[in-house]
């Protein structure tokens, strides 16, 4: 394990070939339920470049006219999102360290030439549970700093089966994606990246 920043660790290579493709298999399950869509920034109505999805009680999702909040259904087809897979339920309760389960998943899909701007996670309650954050497919050179926009960042480069924890200090780091490296990993078919982030979203027993 290493410490990007404080309380954001990197665990180089948490699952093997074998569980990301497992993984993989989970997750196309999800999206063949729950298509990928082009969510759009808040005011502006700005698409992103990152396709997104969810699984989970609620999923995190953004347009134009509402922002970014969380729901419990897909903005599209206005169905329930699919459950979490198991095997992301038992990555959480290996690395979370907190005694209760995920409410979201939000699944990005990163083409090669997608990227994410410098965020804080923070439309969550529960401040108390990290965000965990996995990573399939190309490479991607993943930026973090700290809790103030403008702090000094530290960039790294993320592989397929890569897991970051965001929490405790961590929790509210600035964190963004500054690019992608097609062609990179044979995990999918086609170029690009999966990144799926796991979240507690409300406090309490839900
Ligand atoms: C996110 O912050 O939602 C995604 C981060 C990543 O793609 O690694
Ligand atoms: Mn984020």
């Amino acid at each position: 394990m290493q410490a990007l920043a404080p309380g954001v660790h990197l665990h180089p290579g948490y699952l093997d070939a074998s569980a990301q493709k497992a993984l993989l298999e989970e997750i196309r399950a999800v999206v063949a339920q729950a298509p990928l869509y082009v969510p759009a920034m808040p005011r502006t109505g700005k698409p992103m470049s990152v396709r997104m999805t969810n699984c989970g009680a609620l999923g995190w999702v953004t347009d134009k006219e509402r922002g970014y909040r969380y729901q419990a259904t897909h903005p599209v087809t206005g169905e329930a999102w699919p459950a979490i897979p198991k095997m992301l339920l038992d990555i959480w309760d290996d690395v979370a360290n907190f005694p209760l389960l995920p409410q979201a998943c939000l699944v990005n899909f990163y083409s090669a030439d997608a990227k994410m701007g410098l965020h804080q996670d923070r439309d969550e309650q529960e401040l108390g549970a990290p965000v965990v954050s996995l990573s399939l497919g190309d490479d991607c050179l993943f930026r973090v700093g700290g809790t103030a926009r403008n702090a000094p960042t530290a960039s790294v480069r993320l592989g397929s089966g890569d897991l970051v924890v965001l929490g405790g200090e961590g929790r509210l780091a600035f964190h963004g994606v500054d690019r992608i490296y097609p062609g990179t990993s044979m995990l999918l078919k086609n170029e690009g990246r999966i990144n799926l982030t796991l979240r507690r979203v409300t406090r309490g027993q839900i």
